[in-house]
C-alpha cells in the first residue's frame, strides 16, 4: 500500500533504525562543538528573502535558482533558509551577541532547503550541522573551526575523506587577481550565458562541469598567487596551526564555494566513496558579512557540514548495517523487554517498566493481543538483552524468570528487585 501522499520530491527522510545514525550524527557533532565551547543557536527556517539574496549573493546559483521563495498573508517575501550562516549573523546583530565576549562561538542543526535537482546526496530538504565563530579575525581561529570539523568526522569513525583548503584573499589581492584574470577570460572562446556568469564573479567559472571550459582554464592566472603578503601570512599560519594538529590538508587552488561571502580561508571535506556529491562539508572566512547585513565591520568563520552525506559517508565505510539495530554506530537497544499474558499482568508490566526506564533502562513491553511465541519473536526483533514472561503465575508469587537473549540463561527474580538484578547484570 502506498497511500494516497508521497513527501515531495527530493527531500530526505529518516526513520527507524536509518534514523538512530542521523541522531548518533548529530549528537557527536554537538559533543566536539561544545567540547570547544560552542553553543546552540536556534533559529527560524525562514527568513526576510533580502537576507539571502544580500548576504549569500546574487552570483549564486543558490539565491538565483534554488531558492523556496513564497509571500505571507501580509505580502512580505520570505524564503525557507538555504544555508545558516545569514541568519546567524541576522540573529548576532538583531540581539547585540557581538557586544560582548568575542569571538561568539554558535552551534547549530537542522533543515535546509534548496530547489536542486535531485539525486543521491543532493536533496530539496536536507540537513546540517554547522558552526560559526563571529567577531575576530585571527588565522588560529579559523584552524579551529576547521579541527572540529575533522575531529567529528574522525569520532563518527570516518577515515575516506580529503580536506581541501585555499584562500580567497582579502579586497586587494582579490582585485589584483581578477585584473589578470579577466584579461585571461577575455582569451577565451565562451558563449553568452557563461559571460553573464563571469561578469558576476568570473571565479565561478571553475565550477562549469563542461570539459571544453575546463579545458580552456588550464592555465588561468591563480588567485593563491596574488594574496597580498597579509594574506599570504595568515594563510601560512592557518596550514601551520593544522600541520602541528596532525590535520593533513591538500591546497585547491581552484576551489570555488557556491555561496559569495566568502574571504580568505576557505575549505571543504570531500569524502571518496561518495560519487558526483562528494562534499560533506564545507566553510570559511567571511570578512564582509556582518557589514553587508547592517552590522559592525566584523569578520566570522564557520563550517556547515551534510548531514544525509555523512550518513551516505558511514555506509560506504562499513560503518553502519542499516538492518541491524545493534550496529556500531545508532546504538539502538533494548535492555528488557516484558511479555504480559492478560490484562491484569499488563497493569503490572506496565508498572514494572516504568520504575526500569526511570532508573535509567530502555524498557519496553508486548502491547495488543499476540501470542506468547509470537510476542518472542518481536523481542528478538527489537534486538532486546533481557525478556521476562509475565503471566498469572509470576503475578500471584511475585517472582519471574528473567531470559538472557545472547545465551538464553533464565534466571529466577524477585519481580520487585527487577531494576537491581539488571543493573548487577548490565
Ligand atoms: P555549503 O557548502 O553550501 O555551505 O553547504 C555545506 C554542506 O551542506 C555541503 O558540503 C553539503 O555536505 C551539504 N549540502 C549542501 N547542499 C546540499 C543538498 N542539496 N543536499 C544534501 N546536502 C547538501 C554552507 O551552507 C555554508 N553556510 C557553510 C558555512 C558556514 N560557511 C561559513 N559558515
Amino acid at each position: 500500500m502506498s497511500g494516497d501522499f508521497q513527501a515531495p520530491k527530493g527531500v530526505s527522510e529518516y526513520f527507524p533504525p536509518r534514523s538512530g545514525i542521523f541522531e548518533k550524527v548529530v549528537r557527536k557533532l554537538e559533543q566536539v562543538s561544545l567540547a570547544a565551547n560552542y553553543h546552540l543557536i536556534e533559529l527560524p527556517v525562514f527568513e526576510d528573502t533580502q537576507l539571502f539574496t544580500r548576504g549569500v549573493g546574487e552570483s549564486t546559483d543558490v539565491v538565483t535558482k534554488e531558492m523556496y521563495t513564497f509571500e505571507d498573508r501580509a505580502g512580505r517575501s520570505l524564503t525557507l533558509r538555504p544555508e545558516g550562516t545569514a541568519g546567524v549573523i541576522r540573529s548576532i546583530i538583531e540581539h547585540g551577541l557581538d557586544r560582548g565576549q568575542l569571538p561568539v562561538k554558535l552551534y547549530y542543526r537542522g533543515p535546509f532547503f534548496r530547489a536542486e535537482r535531485p539525486q543521491a546526496g543532493r536533496y530539496r530538504q536536507f540537513y546540517q550541522f554547522g558552526i560559526e565563530a563571529v567577531g575576530l579575525d585571527d588565522p588560529y581561529l579559523d584552524a579551529e573551526v576547521i579541527s572540529i570539523a575533522h575531529r567529528g568526522f574522525l569520532s563518527l569513525g570516518l577515515k575516506n575523506f580529503d580536506l581541501q583548503i585555499t584562500s580567497l584573499g582579502d579586497e586587494e589581492s582579490r582585485s589584483k587577481h581578477r585584473v589578470e584574470f579577466l584579461k585571461f577570460l577575455s582569451t577565451l572562446d565562451l558563449d553568452g550565458e557563461t559571460l553573464e556568469k563571469v561578469k558576476k564573479n568570473p571565479l565561478r567559472i571553475f565550477d562549469d562541469k563542461r570539459s571544453e571550459i575546463q579545458a580552456q582554464l588550464k592555465g588561468a592566472p591563480v588567485l593563491l598567487d596574488f594574496l597580498t603578503a597579509e594574506s599570504s601570512m595568515k594563510f601560512a599560519a592557518v596550514k601551520g596551526a593544522l600541520t602541528e594538529l596532525g590535520i593533513p590538508f591538500v591546497v585547491n587552488t581552484t576551489m570555488v564555494r557556491g555561496l559569495d561571502y566568502y574571504t580568505g580561508t576557505a575549505f571543504e571535506f570531500v569524502h571518496k566513496g561518495l560519487g558526483a556529491q562528494a562534499s560533506i562539508g564545507g566553510g570559511g572566512r567571511y570578512d564582509r558579512l556582518m557589514r553587508t547585513l547592517g552590522g559592525q565591520d566584523l569578520s566570522g568563520i564557520g563550517f556547515g557540514l551534510g548531514i544525509d552525506r555523512i550518513i551516505l559517508a558511514l555506509e560506504s565505510e562499513g560503518l553502519v548495517d542499516s538492518s541491524n539495530e545493534n550496529s556500531k554506530l545508532n546504538g539502538g537497544y533494548l535492555d528488557l523487554f516484558i511479555i504480559p499474558i492478560g490484562d491484569a499482568a499488563k497493569l503490572r508490566a506496565i508498572n514494572l517498566i516504568e520504575n526500569v526506564r526511570k532508573s535509567g533502562f530502555v524498557a519496553d513491553m508486548g502491547f495488543g493481543d499476540r501470542s506468547l511465541k509470537g510476542a518472542m519473536k518481536a523481542a528478538d526483533k527489537l534486538s532486546a538483552r533481557h525478556v521476562l514472561v509475565l503471566g498469572d503465575a509470576e503475578l500471584q508469587s511475585g517472582q519471574g524468570r528473567l531470559k538472557r537473549m545472547s545465551d538464553g540463561v533464565e534466571e529466577s527474580i524477585t519481580l520487585d528487585s527487577i531494576v537491581a538484578t539488571l543493573k548487577n547484570s548490565l
